[in-house]
């Protein structure tokens, strides 16, 4: 998948910003994938791109296969907040307007529904009064935990969840991750995007690490058991900056995409890097039992 968006400068002249360069996801029925990176790296584009709701001057290139057939603009249509639910990253989702309670249900308050609510509600430590109150009334975790909800009372084949826990103590912000889980192993596919790689680990089954607008990295969560396992020099240094690993940091940052060099985005950063990553575009292979993109066996 490639994303770009156009833009105007000075008076009419028209640009093309590329902010999506090159995005290789998959994710299996049953499964849990989690998509980590810094931000800017391009995560909610993905999640907005498959549920074909970027804005107006976005233009996406590519594919995207969802149960064996393209997923075309009108097939979207029809599936998304059915089969194909996302959880999005800004809690300015929500419609301020409508009760909390109508709004997780979708307006249809069968019985059924309506103690599946209660129940998550009770899971989530939410008074069933809240059902009733409009999302200004909310504290931030709160609207975290309804928009949550929402995903949760579906029956989804894929989930795509954008950075749901942040605001939420830790023991919430598992028990979300552990209700996606959940939900995977009772058959829906769900792409995780998240910060918190070690919450990840603890849930997921594969890692996809995205790096300036590529994926860069997917490997297996085990993989993440030892540095040697894994394969890209970004992953890698994502390893050792975890707490237990020692909390090392590399320099640099990522690149900005109008400041983007031919080769490796992360060439600027690696200490491996020779004239080979800066000659040409870097290609996503197999290796072991994932896909990396770079040219060394590390
Ligand atoms: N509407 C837009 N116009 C121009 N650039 C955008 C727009 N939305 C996002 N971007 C750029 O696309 C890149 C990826 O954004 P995003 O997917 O939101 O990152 P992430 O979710 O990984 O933090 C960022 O560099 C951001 O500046
Ligand atoms: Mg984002």
């Amino acid at each position: 998948m490639r994303i770009s968006f156009c833009q105007y400068q000075k008076g009419m002249r028209q640009t093309e910003l590329q902010v999506i360069r090159d995005l290789n996801v998959t994710v299996h029925a049953g499964e849990m994938v989690a998509i980590v990176g810094s931000s800017g790296s391009g995560k909610s584009l993905l999640a907005h791109g498959i549920l074909g709701i970027l804005p107006y001057n976005a233009f996406m290139k590519g594919e995207i296969q969802y149960c064996g057939e393209t997923l075309t603009e009108k097939r979207i249509r029809k599936l998304r907040g059915k089969e194909i639910v996302l959880v999005p990253q800004s809690t300015s989702y929500l419609d301020p307007l409508m009760k909390v309670g109508q709004q997780i249900c979708k307006g249809k308050k069968n019985p059924e529904k309506k103690r599946k609510l209660n129940r998550i509600f009770e899971q989530y430590s939410l008074d069933q009064k809240v059902q009733e109150q409009y999302p200004f009334e909310l504290s931030g975790g709160m609207t975290r935990r309804i928009m949550i909800s929402t995903a949760l009372i579906e029956t989804p084949k894929l989930v795509i969840a954008d950075e749901p826990t942040p605001g939420l103590d830790p023991r919430l912000a598992r028990r979300a991750m552990e209700h996606f889980r959940q939900l995977a192993d009772m058959g829906a596919a769900v792409l995780m995007i998240t910060h918190d790689l070690e919450l990840a680990l603890d849930t997921a089954d594969r890692i996809q690490v995205f790096y300036a607008g590529y994926t860069i990295e997917d490997a297996i969560a085990e993989d993440f058991l030892k540095e040697e396992t894994l394969r890209h020099p970004y992953t890698r240094a994502l390893w050792r900056a975890m707490p237990k690993n020692g909390f090392h940091y590399i320099d640099g940052v990522q690149p900005y995409t109008r400041d983007m060099k031919p080769g490796c985005p992360f060439a600027p950063r690696c200490e491996k890097c020779t004239d080979r990553c800066r000659e040409k575009e870097v290609p996503w292979r197999s290796s072991g039992n994932g896909y990396v993109r770079c040219v060394y066996d590390t």
